[in-house]
């Protein structure tokens, strides 16, 4: 049965902080000399940006990375609703988070595809699934890029109207049509502080399985990972906590689950038995 956060001992949370920094990449001492391997694993959520700009060629060239991302059938099921500080100020009437330089918001898009191509199979399901496949794997490319470029970022769903579970807000804000759905907002900046260390993340063992079958991941390790997050949320976030960060998530879910139930599946769709 799934535990609840738990409550950690002084000396816990000093040995779980032990154990996050001493947390590294694994790779094979010949391949760890590559550039891209080694700017894919140390890639890290910034919340704390510089004042720098951000020239628009370093920008125009992350959303590049974002537009040439793979997809279904090549359906390129995205839009990206992209904003300066100042526009998103405006667009918002709140300051863009983390005093960023630009901001993305990251739609999945089943609606430009059928202007073209009538044929393809209507399934909201499957087709919002694929979306956000797609929509996802151009929101990590742009990441990838940024980083590559010297330019931090991190994903959000939820600080303060912009991401996934604001998702019936954006629509009416960003004029979205039937069948475009705001998944994420990334946020970009030169960096303006040291990358945090990597956040506690399962063994590979626990995630990856070789013999053809699934299985369950030890309790020890589960309970060692909640441990380290809650250790690592109060040691970064000293007036928060992982607790109060699932609170944020339980007050909002329920509005972004009616929210995007009627936009995958149409009006009247939460009265639906
Ligand atoms: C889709 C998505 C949504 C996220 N939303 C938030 C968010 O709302 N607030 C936040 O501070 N971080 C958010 N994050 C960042 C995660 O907390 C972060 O990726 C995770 O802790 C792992 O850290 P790392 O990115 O440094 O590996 C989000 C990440 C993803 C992929």
């Amino acid at each position: 049965m799934a535990e609840s956060v738990p409550k950690l001992t002084v000396g816990e949370t000093l040995r779980s902080i032990g154990r996050i920094l001493a947390g590294r990449p694994h790779v094979p001492p010949a391949l760890a000399g590559n550039e891209l391997l080694r700017i894919i694993l140390d890639r890290r959520s910034l919340r704390r940006f510089a004042s720098r700009p951000l020239g628009e060629d370093v920008f125009s060239a992350i959303l590049e990375a974002g537009r040439l991302a793979p997809s279904t059938v090549n359906l390129q099921s995205w839009t990206f609703m992209s904003f300066t500080a100042e526009s998103w100020q405006s667009t918002f009437g709140r300051a863009i988070p983390f005093e960023a330089q630009r901001g993305v918001i990251v739609c999945g898009d089943a609606h430009r595809y059928r202007a073209a191509l009538e044929t393809f199979p209507r399934s909201p399901l499957v087709e919002y699934t694929i979306a956000v496949t797609n929509a996802s794997l151009a929101a990590m490319n742009m990441s990838i890029a940024a980083e590559a470029l010297g330019v931090a970022s991190v994903m959000l769903s939820e600080t303060g109207r912009s991401g996934l579970l604001d998702v019936g807000y954006l629509k009416e804000e960003l004029h979205l049509p039937e069948g475009v759905f705001p998944l994420m907002t990334i946020v970009f900046g030169y960096p303006g502080t040291a990358p945090p260390p990597m956040p506690p993340k399962l063994p590979l063992d626990e995630i990856c399985f070789a013999d053809g079958k699934y299985h369950e991941t030890d309790p020890d390790v589960l309970r060692e990972w909640m441990a380290q997050m809650t250790a690592g949320y109060k040691a970064m976030r000293p007036l928060s906590s992982f607790d109060s960060q699932l609170a944020i998530y339980e007050s909002k879910i329920g509005q972004a689950e009616e929210d995007l139930t009627e936009m995958v599946f149409g009006r009247g769709a939460n009265e639906a038995e």
